[in-house]
């Protein structure tokens, strides 16, 4: 067998990889395609409240910044969890930087500078719309008998919740800069 035979060592790499479950192929199929986004997401947005971790300026700079790591250690947390259960379900997970950058939906945000209530305006957004991809991946897990998965992800629809809720209020009154 050739090297470069993908569908061969493919084939033979996912049998070996086949873990068994007794739920449904094409449901852990789309299952899986599912929570390896929303892991791809966790990995962008974690690099992303930390870049603004990181970068954060101006005189709330102690509340942000501690916010924000507080925010990254939580996002952190979901990421073996998720692939471990795409694991459980006999499908692959990520493997590379790369295949993050394939599958985020989440966006990077690689400015030189961003005013701070930019930072948090961009990150509320962004845990709205992982909440929203969150709930996408439960009614999955729910219409496939997944309870395992969709009980993890009712924790994080609810963690995720409460980063959009302290983002959106400690991004109102202060003036257009966050100064
Ligand atoms: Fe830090």
């Amino acid at each position: 067998m050739s090297k470069t035979d993908k569908s061969s060592n493919g084939g033979q790499g996912r049998s070996a990889l086949a873990t068994p479950t007794d739920l449904s192929e094409n449901g852990v199929k789309a299952i899986a395609a599912a929570l390896n986004g929303l892991a791809a997401d966790a990995f962008a947005l974690y690099l992303k409240t930390k870049n603004f971790h990181w970068h954060m300026s101006g005189p709330h700079f102690r509340d942000y910044h501690l916010l924000l790591d507080e925010h990254g250690d939580q996002i952190y947390a979901m990421i073996d969890p998720l692939a471990e259960r795409v694991r459980k379900l006999g499908q692959t997970t990520l493997r590379s930087i790369g295949h993050i950058a394939k599958l985020q939906s989440i966006k990077d945000n690689d400015e030189a500078f961003v005013a701070p209530l930019d930072m948090l305006r961009d990150l509320e957004q962004d845990n709205r719309a992982f909440s929203a991809s969150q709930r996408k991946a439960h009614e999955l897990c729910d219409d496939n008998g997944d309870v395992a998965s969709a009980s993890l992800l009712e924790v994080w629809i609810d963690e995720t919740e409460r980063r959009t809720w302290f983002l959106f209020e400690a991004s109102r009154g202060a003036d257009p800069t966050g100064h």
